[in-house]
């Protein structure tokens, strides 16, 4: 088991990257000794609840799966079953499942009786990657993603790589493309460690897959440490994709999954930056041939929303990220080098998203 400091004032925590039998005997010592409620999904408890025996209380709370699970109806039902459970103030609470389930019992716990700690077992690579580390949770809302969230950081993340064994491929491309993500925000070689070693990681080689969450855990604690409330604006770059992918996720709705989203979304801030004259043409060609190679879309075809660049712009400047001065992207100078693009020319913006095929 290997074990991830990630600093944060006044409450740093641990991520556990390794055999969750290892790893338990660490929440029993938090929760001393009392069975924790649970949130979690139906596929995913039914696959691995068991595993959690003799540590979770006996009913579990059940919430939509994906995405469906971020939004207010799942957030009353979980407050009306954790009172009914009469789960005191400052119980731990486990999250069980990937970035979804995640984020809406983040969001829970951090307003039950004005915040119990939460525990995140992610099951999901996207989750175990990225989403269980960093204290944001949320909820969408008006018809915009993450809405509605708070900072929440977790008492204790484990992250078990065999969770990853009865994921199915969509999903594990759609997380990989957010380990990808950390290759290109800041770290070339891993970029090439992708190139190289992504295929074994998507056949199911678990070495592989430990040592990219590792790789990722660690990267983004760095980045969480060096900007824990998303202030400073080096957090930002983790936005990486994200600001295309959000306005892609609005108009596509639940049929594209996060991860499709933000790969497109790379290939797009990549391809930007190549005609603003800031970045290598031939970087933007190696990220969209990785990205392709992956499985992952690359193109608005790929993913059924050719022609629609113009709803996708709308979609972009009602994103709660577009602010009143203008719009702010994370671009790329090169391939491991993005950086934060203030008052992008929203006319070239508009131009480039209409001739997107
Ligand atoms: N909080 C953050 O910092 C952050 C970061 C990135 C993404 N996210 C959010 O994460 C969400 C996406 O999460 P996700 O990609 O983990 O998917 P998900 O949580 O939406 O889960 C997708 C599907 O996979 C199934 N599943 C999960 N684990 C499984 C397993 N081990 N075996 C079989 N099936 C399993 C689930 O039942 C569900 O049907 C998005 O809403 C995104 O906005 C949050
Ligand atoms: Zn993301």
């Amino acid at each position: 088991m290997t074990i991830i400091r990630v600093a944060h004032p006044g409450a740093d925590y641990d991520v556990l990257v390794g055999g969750l039998g290892e790893a338990l005997p660490r929440l029993e010592v938090r929760s001393g000794g009392h069975r924790l409620p649970v949130i979690s999904d139906q596929r995913v408890f039914g696959l691995h609840g068991d595993r959690l025996a003799g540590v979770v209380l006996p009913d579990p709370i059940l919430v939509p799966e994906g995405e469906a699970a971020k939004g207010w109806p799942t957030l009353a039902s979980i407050v009306d079953q954790l009172a009914r459970m009469d789960i005191k103030r400052g119980t731990p609470i486990i999250a069980l499942g990937g970035g979804s389930v995640g984020d809406v019992a983040g969001l829970a716990a951090s307003l039950f009786k004005r915040g119990c700690p939460i525990v995140h077992v992610p099951t999901t690579l996207l989750a175990q990657a990225d989403s269980a580390i960093g204290g944001k949770t949320a909820i969408d809302a008006a018809g915009q993603k993450n809405l509605v969230g708070t900072f929440h950081h977790p008492l204790l993340v484990i992250a078990d790589p065999t969770f990853l064994d009865t994921l199915d491929s969509r999903q594990l491309r759609s997380g990989y493309a957010e380990v990808v993500k950390y290759g290109l925000i800041d770290d070339p070689d891993f970029f090439a460690w992708c190139e190289t070693y992504g295929d074994g990681l998507l056949a199911g080689d678990g070495d592989l897959r430990r040592t990219a969450i590792e790789h990722c855990v660690r990267a983004k604690a760095r980045f969480v440490a060096a900007d824990p409330d998303d202030t400073a604006g080096t957090r930002a770059l983790l936005n990486f994709g994200h600001s295309f992918g959000h306005a892609i996720e609005a108009v596509a709705g639940h049929r594209v999954l996060h991860g499709e989203a933000v790969a497109v979304g790379m290939v797009f801030a990549f391809a930007f930056s190549v005609e603003l004259g800031l970045c290598p043409a031939a970087d933007a060609d190696r990220v969209r041939a990785h990205l392709q190679a992956a499985g992952l879309p690359a193109r608005l075809g790929d993913i059924g929303l050719t022609g629609r660049g113009a709803a996708i712009l709308t979609a972009m400047l009602t994103d709660k990220k577009a602010q009143a001065s203008g719009l702010t992207l994370i671009l790329a100078r090169r391939l491991g080098e993005a950086f934060v693009a203030r008052n992008v020319d929203l006319p070239r913006l508009a131009a480039f998203l209409e001739r997107q095929t």
